[in-house]
Formats: C-alpha cells, structure tokens, sequence
C-alpha cells in the first residue's frame, strides 16, 4: 500500500460514509454508468482523493499497456506461457486477433457456427436420440466446464425453448443418480465438457452416464459429444472428431463459457440468444478497452475492490444478486475471482507484497437476509457487500413481488450504511414501557453500528445481452486486480497438489495399499472408513 493510500485510508477511519452524502450529487459521481448498466459505489468510504489514488495504482501497474497485450494476443499467462484470449470467443464482428502469428478469429467463428448448426439440429430433432427427439441435455464437467454453462442455464430460464438442460459435475455418485432419475436414455444428448479430458471426477461421471445409455441404446457414442481441447483422448473415449468442439489452449476454463463449454446454454436458449450474450460481453470488451479509469466499470469495480481487501483488511466481499435466477452467480465467481487471483506469489516468483484476493461468497437476496445477514449487520467483521438488481422483473403477472424484492435490496444497503445508533434504540425500547437496565440492555442488542460498504450495480432486466455485460465486467474486474497486485490471474497450480495426492491416496482407499505412508491423522481416518462402526 503506498503513502498516499495510506493516508487515505486514516482520514476514512475518522468519517462515516453517510458523512460523505453531504456533498450534493454524491451518488452520481461516485457510479459508473454505461449501455444500461449502473455502478453505484457511492455507498462506501471512498472520497475524491482516495479514488484518484486509486487510480494512481493502475497508472503504476500499467493496467491500460497490460490489457493491451491481452486483447492482442501476447502471452501474458506467463507461468503458462499462453495468451489469455477468451474475449476472441465473443469478438464477432473485431479485428483479426493473432497468436503466434496466426489468425485465430476464422477458427473462433468456424467452431462457432459449428455449434449453432448442432445447436440448430437438436432442437429441430434432425439429431434425435435412439428413442425419437432429445428432450434433455446433460452436460458433465467441473469447475470452469460446469459452473458457466451451469449458472447461466439458470439464470436465463426465461429463454428456455429447447430441450432441458442439467449439469452433473461432482463425482459424488448422488450427484449421477439424481440428474438422471426419470431421464429417459434413448432421448438424453450428452456433452462431456473437460478442457483436458482427464480430470478424473469427469471422467468416471462420463464413463458411468455411457454404461447408463449402454443399457438403454445399441450405440450409446451417437448421443454424446465432446468439448474438449484433446483431440486424441476425446477419440480414445470414443466420441467421433465431427462431435468434437475444440478451442485454444488460450481460454481458461473459468473463462470459457463464451465458446464450445456454452454449448449447453446454446442449445437451451437457442443460437440467437446465445449471440446475445456474446454480444453483451462484446460490449463491455469494448468499454473496458476505451473508458478513462474513472468511468471505466470494470476498472471501477476492481479499484473498490482493491480498496476494501488489500487497503481497509476487509478479508471477504459478499455477493448477493436480488434475483433468483442469479443464484449460482456467487459460486461462478467463487471460482473465477479465487482460482484467478488467490495466490501468495507474484509474476516474478517473489512473495506477494499484499495480501491476495478476498474470499467470495453469497447467495441470491432475500433468501440470504434470513440467513446471514445478521453477521453482515452486527458481526464483529465488515463485509463489504456487492448488490445485484434488475431494474425490472419477468414476471408480468407479479410485479408487486419485483416491488417487494428491490424494496429490500435498497434496504440492505440502506441499513448496511446507516444503521441504528443507541439513542434510537433506546427510544424503541422505551416505546414498549421498560425502564432502567432492561431497557439498557436491551437497546444495545438492537444498535446497528452502519458504516458498512456496499456497491449496487443495477441492470434494466437479466436478458441474454446483459448477462453477458455482467460476466464480462466481472472478468475484466478480476483482470484489473490481479495486475495491481501483480499476480497471474491464468493459471491454478494451486489445484494441483489435492488433485495429484487424491490420486496416491485413492489405492489405500480401496484397499489395495496398505495406508502406513500416510500421516497419522489420514491413516485414522482411512483406517475408520475401512472399518465403519457404529455408535
Ligand atoms: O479446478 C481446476 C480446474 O483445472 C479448473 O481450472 C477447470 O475449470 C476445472 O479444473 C476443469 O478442468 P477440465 O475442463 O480440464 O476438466
């Protein structure tokens, strides 16, 4: 943190936010807004000075000469040594972009049109099952090939009008077992989405939904197909090079639902839609790449960001969309802010001077306010809090719901902010006769000590295009932090470790090892999985 945010950061301990909406036109000079979209960041201790030396760092970072090299295709995953170029998979009608000095848009939009003439012909029925017509799609992956595809099924309902989708990715047999009770084989379509082709949870979920069509269907191979980088372990499995779609090795799975692992999503919500969503993330690209810092959302939103976990020592932000559809978005963030910027080590291998990115969480509003808000309110911690609100609702027929459901999102924030000193409380408390001690008492159970941040971005209604607005302002937000701190948001060795020990492990499990080499508490444990008791 340097002088200036430091002292930045004291004079902000020494006012409370409220103070800040003195200045008239506050709301509208602390907010971005752009093509539909509403920032709001005026709800937390950020003034004048701090944003400008907010600004400074990504002056210092080179962030605008860093997305630069994004967009153009350099290898800025270094410790990978590969482009990060998943904003070619929604560049439809952009420049050539090139990697290694080739093209890669003619094959972006070869594999594109690709999936929008499979996409087409499952939901006509000119590719139908065994049993007649697909009527349900399940798609197997984890991580970056579930958790797009997955929230963003969801989050489109409304535009459902091809056959259903579902998600199976943990390796948790329950998880099989219950996607596919009442699916009937010979009109199921099954994507089997793994970037590598090798991780192992998907794998045996891929090889156990073959057996399943295997009893239903003479060949079970014509109802699936892959979307995988891996050519030769998509051919091994046994899914023909025509029912493959590939992309580059410059698409991070977290990154990758713009492309083939948006497959599923095509499929449900039809070609034209699924462009729209391109086209949302198209336009914020270009925002990102043109807006001056300060009306710049992403950038924006990264600086707050920044601002609340590595300035102010806020440990985690919450994410809570008021909107049911919305409510995988926290997990699909978990993974693309914590696997991208959770990390202790910089660009050059030194230890990070910071503090890595924030733990995410959430869950949809008003759900959450009956479960853990009493923490965001009263807690001993901050949790600064990041609202997400659609102006205007599907529903036509419950409009007042819509009504009721923003009322509470502006109270939240409200509330977060200005809370409830004790002199009101006891004047609450004294309203229902109780003098002396009791009153004492019982007023500071309801004092609400406010100042609490909070951001609000507003959007007109969650279509197609302004999901893909959401998506993308949410990468490019990551982008921005991981530069500030000088971090590889690209890669994840970080999942290496638990993943190659699962597989040493595994053997003692089954019993084919002897569990000795373990540490003492592995070897109880395996040693009372291998001998339940009851009791
Ligand atoms: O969790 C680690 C990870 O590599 C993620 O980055 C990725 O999204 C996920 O596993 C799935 O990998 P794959 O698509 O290769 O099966």
């Amino acid at each position: 943190m340097n002088d200036a945010l430091k002292r930045c950061h004291r004079e902000s301990l020494e006012r409370r936010i409220l103070d800040l909406f003195a200045e008239d036109g506050r709301a509208q000079d602390f907010s971005v807004s752009h093509d539909g979209l509403l920032f709001d960041y005026s709800k937390t201790n950020i003034d004048t000075d701090t944003r400008r030396a907010l600004v400074a760092l990504t002056e210092t970072a080179d962030v605008a000469g860093r997305r630069a090299a994004m967009f153009s295709g350099a290898p800025i995953n270094a410790t990978e040594g590969r482009a990060v170029l998943h904003t070619a998979l929604r560049n439809l009608d952009g420049d050539p972009v090139t990697v290694d000095g080739q093209d890669v848009m003619p094959g972006v939009r070869a594999t594109l049109e690709r999936m929008a003439d499979f996409a087409a012909d499952v939901r006509d029925g000119r590719i139908a099952g065994q049993g007649g017509r697909i009527t349900d799609v399940v798609n197997i992956g984890i991580g970056g090939s579930d958790l797009g595809p997955s929230m963003a099924v969801r989050a489109l309902k409304p535009y459902h009008d091809g056959p259903r989708c579902h998600f199976i990715s943990n390796v948790d047999g329950a998880d099989l077992t219950d996607t596919l009770g009442g699916l009937d084989p010979a009109r199921t379509l099954v994507l089997v989405a793994s970037k590598s082709f090798t991780t192992q949870e998907t794998m045996a979920n891929a090889c156990a939904v073959r057996a399943w069509m295997a009893r239903a269907v003479k060949d079970p191979a014509q109802q699936f197909a892959a979307i995988s980088t891996a050519k030769e372990e998509v051919a091994a499995f046994g899914i023909p090079p025509e029912r493959m779609f590939g992309f580059g090795d410059w698409v991070g799975g977290r990154y990758s639902v713009w492309g083939p692992i948006g497959l599923s999503l095509m499929i449900s919500i039809g070609p034209d839609a699924f462009f729209d969503f391109l086209k949302g993330g198209q336009a914020m690209d270009a925002h990102f790449q043109s807006a001056e810092p300060e009306r710049n959302m992403p950038v924006m939103l990264a600086l707050v960001g920044l601002w609340h976990r590595q300035i102010c020592g806020h440990a985690t932000r919450a994410v809570i969309p008021y909107e049911q559809r919305l409510e995988r978005l926290p997990a699909y963030l978990q993974q693309l802010e914590m696997e991208s910027n959770g990390k202790r080590v910089a660009m050059d291998g030194s230890a990070l001077e910071s503090d890595s990115g924030p733990v995410v969480w959430g869950d949809a509003g008003t759900n959450g306010q009956h479960a853990f808000f009493q923490l965001l309110h009263q807690g001993t911690e901050v949790v600064p809090c990041e609202f997400l609100l659609g102006a205007e609702g599907h529903e036509a027929d419950l409009v007042d719901h819509h009504e009721i459901l923003v009322a509470h999102c502006l109270a939240q924030s409200k509330a977060l902010m200005t809370g409830r000193d004790l002199e009101t409380a006891r004047g609450q408390v004294e309203a229902w006769g109780l003098s002396g001690k009791t009153l004492d008492r019982l007023a500071r159970h309801r004092v609400f000590t406010g100042n609490r941040p909070s951001t609000t971005l507003l959007y007109p209604k969650l279509t197609p295009y302004v999901l893909g607005q959401i998506v993308a302002l949410y990468e490019h937000r990551v982008f921005v932090e991981g530069v500030v701190l000088g971090i590889n948001s690209f890669d994840q060795w970080g999942v290496e470790l638990g993943k190659e020990l699962a597989g040493a492990i595994l053997p003692a499990v089954r019993g084919e090892t002897a569990p000795d080499r373990w540490d003492g508490s592995t070897r109880f444990l395996l040693d009372r999985i291998r001998t339940p008791r009851t009791g």
